[in-house]
């Protein structure tokens, strides 16, 4: 697919609606693709409201919607696989939550299994990004 801002963001409010617990997501692609933007359309669409996000863990954001909690992890920042151990996946996953994981490669084996694998990278058009499922 190849979206421009309005269509990605309705892409996500979509996806977020006809979202059903429990549900991990990874989004993969480059700096600035837009795999937050996403992510918070899908928030939009779960109807989900943030909730007060843990200082110590500052790549983890949660969200809670009616029925199930919403984890937004970013694992960017990780240096190594292991450093994603401490992340809490096991509990989110344990809590049936609906889990969106940018960079999930980068947490390697500590990544929960992915339900769906979306990846975006950039159009010749800057103002277009390019949306597909990784097939697993
Ligand atoms: N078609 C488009 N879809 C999404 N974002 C777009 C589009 N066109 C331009 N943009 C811009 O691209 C940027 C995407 O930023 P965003 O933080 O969502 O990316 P990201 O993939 O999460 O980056 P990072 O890897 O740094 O976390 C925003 O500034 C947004 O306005
Ligand atoms: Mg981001």
């Amino acid at each position: 697919m190849r979206l421009r801002a309005d269509e990605l963001s309705r892409f996500g409010e979509e996806l977020g609606r006809g979202l059903s617990a429990p549900a991990v997501i990874g989004l993969s692609g480059e700096l600035g693709t837009g795999k937050t933007t996403l992510v918070q359309a899908i928030c939009r669409g779960l109807g989900a409201r943030a909730f007060a996000t843990s200082p110590t863990y500052a790549l983890v954001h949660h969200y809670e919607t009616a029925d199930r909690p919403v984890y937004h992890v970013d694992c960017y920042r990780l240096r190594s696989p292991d450093e994603a151990r401490d992340l809490g996946f096991d509990d989110m996953v344990r809590e049936r939550a609906i889990v969106l994981i940018e960079w999930p490669e980068r947490a390697g084996a500590w990544a929960p299994p992915l339900d769906r694998h979306l990846r975006l990278s950039y159009d010749i058009d800057p103002a277009v990004r390019v949306v597909e499922d990784v097939m697993p």
